[in-house]
Parts: C-alpha cells; sequence; structure tokens
C-alpha cells in the first residue's frame, strides 16, 4: 500500500509525510531530495545543469541513499552524507533546471518505483500520483499560499542558521512552482483522484491527522 503526496515548494510535504510514515508504520521516501541530491553534485563537478547526457552519466555513477532516522531523513551520496547540503539556497535555485530534463525523470521514477515495491511508502514529490505511482491507495495534493510558504522556508532557513530574505524567497518558490508547473514532462500537477488540502493556517498536526484519517478511510473501504 502507498500514499502519495504532492503539491508545490514549501507546502510542508516532508513533515507531514514524514509524520504521516511514523504514524501508520510506512517507509518515507522525499523524492525531491533525489534530485537536490544530483543537482548539489552536479554543481560540484561542474556538469552543466543543462547536459541532459551528462547529468544521466552522473546520476548512474551516483549511489543515493535515504535512511530513516529518528531526527528524519538522512540523505547520503555513497558514504558522504548531504542531508544539509542539499537544502542550500543554491541547490533549491537550480534544482528545477535539473529536474526539467526527460531522461533524469525517467531515471528517478525507475529508481522511486523499485523502492515502492520492496515496502510500503509514504512518498513525497511533484509527480508521484500522477507518474511515480499512479495507482497509489491514498492520493494527496498539499498546497499553502505562496506567503505562508515563504515563511515557512523563511523560518526553517533561520533556523538552520542559513541567512534569508523573505521576499527574494517569495520570488525563488513563485519561479520554481513555474517552472516544476510548465515543464513538458510529468509537470506538478494534481491527479484526478488526488483529495486536495490546503494547510494555510492549519497546523502540521491537523494536516497529518487528516491525511492519516483518509488512510484508515480507504483500509477501511478495502475490507468491506
Ligand atoms: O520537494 P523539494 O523542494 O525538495 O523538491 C526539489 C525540486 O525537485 C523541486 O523544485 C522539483 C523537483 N522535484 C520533481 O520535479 N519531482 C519530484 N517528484 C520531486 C521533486
Amino acid at each position: 500500500m502507498n500514499i502519495a503526496i504532492d503539491g508545490p515548494a514549501g507546502a510542508g510535504k516532508s513533515t507531514v509525510a514524514q509524520l504521516v510514515a511514523k504514524q501508520v508504520g510506512f517507509t518515507y521516501i522525499d523524492t525531491g531530495a533525489m534530485y537536490r541530491a544530483l543537482t548539489l553534485r552536479a554543481l560540484d563537478r561542474n556538469v552543466p545543469l543543462v547536459d541532459e547526457e551528462g547529468l544521466v552519466d552522473l546520476l548512474r555513477s551516483m549511489l543515493i541513499i535515504l535512511k530513516p532516522g529518528a531526527e528524519g531523513q538522512k540523505v547520503f551520496v555513497g558514504d558522504t552524507e548531504v542531508t544539509d547540503d542539499i537544502r542550500h539556497p543554491e541547490v533549491s535555485r537550480n534544482v528545477s533546471i535539473v529536474a526539467k530534463h526527460p531522461k533524469i525523470r525517467h531515471e528517478m521514477m525507475v529508481l522511486q518505483r523499485n523502492m515502492a515495491k520492496e515496502q510500503n511508502v509514504v512518498m513525497d514529490g511533484r509527480d508521484i500520483g500522477t507518474h511515480v505511482l499512479p495507482s497509489a491507495e491514498v492520493k494527496v495534493f498539499l498546497t499553502a499560499s505562496i506567503e505562508e510558504r515563504a515563511q515557512r522556508r523563511y523560518k526553517e532557513l533561520q533556523s538552520k542558521g542559513h541567512p534569508a530574505d523573505l521576499s527574494l524567497l517569495k520570488e525563488e518558490i513563485a519561479l520554481r512552482d513555474k517552472l516544476d508547473s510548465e515543464r513538458e514532462t510529468a509537470p506538478l500537477r494534481c491527479a484526478e483522484d488526488a483529495t486536495i488540502l490546503d494547510s494555510t493556517g492549519l497546523s502540521i498536526d491537523q494536516v497529518v491527522e487528516k491525511i492519516v484519517e483518509l488512510y484508515r478511510d480507504t483500509v477501511e473501504s478495502r475490507r468491506i
């Protein structure tokens, strides 16, 4: 059984998805972290972000490991932990360029489907309900106003000691939404059978509760 959570940048998907996974006993998979890990490596190795073939080669040479832990998911590329580095603003600014390439999306999709084959997952991203796991039993499209999303990112960056500018963050989030929604391959889109959840003004716990409720209703209806 799988739970797919999609939505725009900063809607709280990863925080919520992690808590939902904990409550229902599933493995949490943050697909954005995979695109971020590739972007980080490409920036480090000076692979041009427009070079699709170069990025495919790079991705195939990497082993991206997502490790669930008490303090959240840790991300490794091979033996190197990149959990914090992939959240760096430079990665955030460039990740949509990398995620646009059809061949990269295909490679990622194969990796993500394999992860979901082996275990029950809560997977978050942009195209999980529409492309990666179209038959996920529970699909949620999580949104929030752009003001609220920028505020949340601002607080998150500040708490980690990264300098942040609220109006710049708002612009960057709007640009990322635009790039993610307008790309040709697997754009950010709400699946037809997804439940739309607007988290503006809701607490994390309230959002988690709603998704767990959806999951329990689905389990119940399958028993009948
Ligand atoms: O969720 P996030 O902000 O960490 O995602 C980083 C970027 O990766 C986001 O701008 C779009 C891309 N992404 C994607 O295209 N498809 C996914 N399934 C997950 C993320």
